[in-house]
């Protein structure tokens, strides 16, 4: 099969149309990550995306919607936190957990009787989801355990061959996923950190949970218990405050003659004075920006990447540092 990348225009999203109500899968922009969208009430084109990416069935997809998709069509008792948190922040990168009516195909929850529905603030994301009129279940467009796509090129990287489409929108600002929100219950509680971050949750619905998955125990949110986010080279990790220990690390792997990269923040590497930087720059907001590219262009020119971990830890940095624990274990 041969994959067209295009940009969005009316053009290439009648073809997008096509594609999808005829059963196939396309490669979508959103601000977060690219994602690999299929019909949500078609089965086969569902399972197709497990099967495309390689990834399990036990972890399910997110449904995206237009904005003025009505979401009570496909979900039950959404709470009054839960609308004034759809208020405050969507369209946007949070994706929200409630219990589903059953419409869309029962592979997109891999059976559970909840849907995680999400609305992107991408205009290319917006054009295509207004387009097909339906929604559309999709996971980060890349091959499962690798690094998420930031870019239409990181689409075609992995799965050139295997799609017909890729809509090109650009590079995604926002660079990690989505928060996942699980709105199940009385308080929110947080199932994946991403750009919303808890603080910003409980100033709008009063409190917000964290749950963190411990090995072994049941997932609340599949995806927390599998291999994420991986570069095809080997990998370290330092905290901040073992920096230097990671610039040794790094002079003695350049000595044994292995093409070692640093990545840290902008401020860190001129501290270091490292000559080999993957650059995470200098906000918190340029670190998720460049998180996934900054791993990406490792695994092209690197055999070893060692990471530094951001001083700060709290706000986007938790979904930062949830990412590169997982690209660096
Ligand atoms: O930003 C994003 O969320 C991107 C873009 C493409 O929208 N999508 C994305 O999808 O990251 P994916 O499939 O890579 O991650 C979906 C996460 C997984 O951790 C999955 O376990 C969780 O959402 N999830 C999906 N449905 C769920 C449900 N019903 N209950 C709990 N967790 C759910
Ligand atoms: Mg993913």
């Amino acid at each position: 099969m041969k994959t067209q990348v295009l940009p969005v225009n009316e053009e290439s999203l009648r073809l997008a149309k096509r594609i999808i109500l005829g059963g196939g899968v396309v490669g979508m922009p959103t601000e977060t990550v690219y994602g690999l969208g299929a019909n949500a009430f078609d089965t086969q084109a569902v399972e197709s995306v497990f099967k495309i990416k390689g990834r399990p069935n036990d972890n399910p997809l997110i449904v995206h919607v237009h904005k003025d998709y009505d979401i009570t069509e496909l979900v039950s008792e959404v709470p009054d936190y839960a609308v004034a948190l759809a208020k405050a922040f969507l369209p946007g990168p949070l994706t929200m957990v409630y219990n589903s009516k059953n419409l869309v195909s029962p592979a997109v929850s891999c059976g559970l009787s909840t849907l995680a529905v999400r609305i992107p603030s991408h205009e290319g994301a917006q054009a295509f989801l207004k387009c097909i009129g339906l929604p559309i279940a999709a996971p980060s467009a890349n091959v499962s355990k690798h690094v998420s796509p930031t870019s239409a090129e990181h689409v075609r990287r992995d799965l050139d061959g295997k799609i017909e489409l890729i809509l090109d929108g650009g590079k995604c600002s926002g660079g990690i996923e989505s928060t996942v929100l699980d709105c199940t219950g009385e308080v929110p509680v947080i199932l994946r950190s991403g750009l919303i971050t808890r603080e910003m949750i409980a100033a709008v619905a009063g409190e917000c949970l964290e749950y963190t998955y411990k090995e072994g125990a049941r997932a609340l949110s599949p995806g927390m218990k599998y291999k994420h986010y991986s570069p095809n080279c080997r990998t370290m990790l330092f905290c901040y405050a073992d920096r230097r220990a990671a610039l040794s690390a790094y002079n003695a792997e350049r000595e044994k003659g292995v093409k070692a990269y640093m990545l840290c923040d902008g401020r860190t590497a001129a501290e270091l004075g490292v000559e080999n930087v993957l650059s995470l720059g200098e906000t918190e907001a340029q670190a998720a920006e460049k998180l996934y590219s900054a791993l990406r262009e490792g695994e092209e020119c690197a055999e070893l990447i060692i990471a530094v971990a951001p001083e700060k830890q709290d706000g986007v940095m938790v979904g930062v540092m949830n990412r590169l624990k997982k690209a660096c274990s």
